[in-house]
């Protein structure tokens, strides 16, 4: 496709990122220095920048290194972005599924970030066990290291688990924009249920963790976060689109447009975790995202579109169609808006990119990795 604006390259791009995510988490990096963590799930999306923001920093402050060790199943193949990092000294790399007893060997880690889960509603509505096994067994396997750790005289410093925006299930209408004090209305036996509900009973575990022995647990409450790393045939609705845009089709949405959410770029999202796991109070859980603007799907579509014309000159337009798959929309939440006050407060986040610069730095890195990331 035809280039029109002068593009900022993606390497650029990317460095620019990490940077920004290194300076917001000067302190808590340097609080971590010396430390092993733990990243379950890290050849995923969010993986992508909280690996890789990890070893910028320690790229760029050799003196406050941090080691990170990623375990994954790596069900989709080992992504080619983690790939060429498998032979840094401060990062290792191991297959292994969170539903199974942790390694023999596993050593210390001074934090743990569980973030190995299906968390795309087509890859979870196909194998709803093994979503429900992640987000439960293998949180419960990690606590009980966790508490054996303790007892060796080796206490962690910090734990985060990956709940989600959707234990808040449909909200009713005075919880939107939904505050953490929210209970939820989710249904507890319809096709996104074994995703909620392992979720929420994923907090129980941790709040008892955290309450009855005195583990540093934390918990996020991610919403709808999107960006580079995010692989094009992921069935999320960014990432469609994009796939629409660079096959040269028209965007096909696959609802009325009408359900609305708030974006949130992956840099913004992930830094919040960070923030999460060394400075949240334990036992608590965390909405991180973005509180404005709350936008319709057709209004996504609308600046996918713009940005897809400034970036290469697309000429498609938005057209609506369905879902070959029945239970695309079942349960699909009409508004999804938080409240972020208290992560602001407590821990000093505050999301800074624009909906608009987000989807444009997205469709960059989709134009360089749309063939890499299918499969
Ligand atoms: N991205 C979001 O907007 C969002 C929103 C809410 C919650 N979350 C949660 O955040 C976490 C990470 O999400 P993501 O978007 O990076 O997901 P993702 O699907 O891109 O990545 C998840 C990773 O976990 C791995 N994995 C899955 N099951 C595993 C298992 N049993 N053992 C080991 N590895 C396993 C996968 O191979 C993959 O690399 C998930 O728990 C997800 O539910 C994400």
């Amino acid at each position: 496709m035809k280039k029109h604006r002068n593009l900022i390259g993606l390497r650029d791009l990317l460095v620019e990122d990490f940077e920004a995510m290194c300076v917001d988490l000067t302190s808590e990096f340097q609080e971590m220095a010396g430390s092993r963590l733990l990243i379950t799930g890290g050849g995923g999306f969010l993986g992508y920048y909280l690996v890789q923001a990890v070893l910028h920093w320690n790229d760029t402050r050799p003196n406050s290194k941090i080691d990170v060790v990623v375990y994954d199943n790596y069900v989709r193949g080992v992504p080619d972005w983690l790939e060429a990092l498998r032979d840094r000294p401060d990062l290792e790399l191991r297959r292994h599924d969170m539903i199974e007893p942790l390694p023999a060997d596993i050593g210390h880690f001074d934090y743990v970030i569980h973030a190995a889960g299906i968390a795309s509603p087509m890859f979870y509505r196909a194998q709803p066990l093994k979503c429900i096994d992640a987000n439960i067994n293998g949180l419960r396997n990690l606590l009980d290291y966790a508490v054996a750790e303790r007892d060796s005289g080796r206490p962690l410093k910090g734990f985060l688990f990956y709940s989600s925006s959707e234990i808040y299930g449909d909200p009713v209408a005075a919880a939107i924009p939904t505050p953490e004090t929210y209970r939820g209305s989710v249904s507890c036996t319809g096709p996104r249920a074994c995703y909620d509900e392992s979720k929420r009973f994923g907090e129980t575990l941790c709040v008892v963790y955290a309450k009855h022995e005195g583990l540093p647990v934390t918990m996020a409450r991610p919403f709808n976060n999107y960006g580079p790393g995010l692989k094009i045939n992921d069935g999320r609705v960014i990432p469609d689109f994009a796939s629409d845009i660079f096959a040269g089709r028209d965007i096909v949405m696959l609802s009325d447009g009408k359900p609305k959410r708030t974006f949130c770029y992956a840099t913004d999202a992930v830094t919040g975790y960070f923030k999460v796991l060394v400075r949240g109070r334990p036992g608590e859980a965390y909405n991180i995202g973005i509180d404005t603007p709350e936008i319709s799907v057709a209004e996504l579509a609308q600046l996918t579109v713009k940005a897809a014309q400034d970036l290469c000159g697309y000429s498609g337009k938005v057209v609506l169609g369905e879902s070959s798959e029945k239970d695309y929309l079942v349960d699909n939440p009409n508004r999804r808006c938080p409240v972020i006050d208290k992560a602001r407060s407590e821990l000093g986040y505050e999301p800074k990119v624009s909906i608009e610069d987000g989807i444009y730095r997205s469709l960059i890195w989709y134009n360089h990795n749309q063939i890499a990331a299918v499969g």
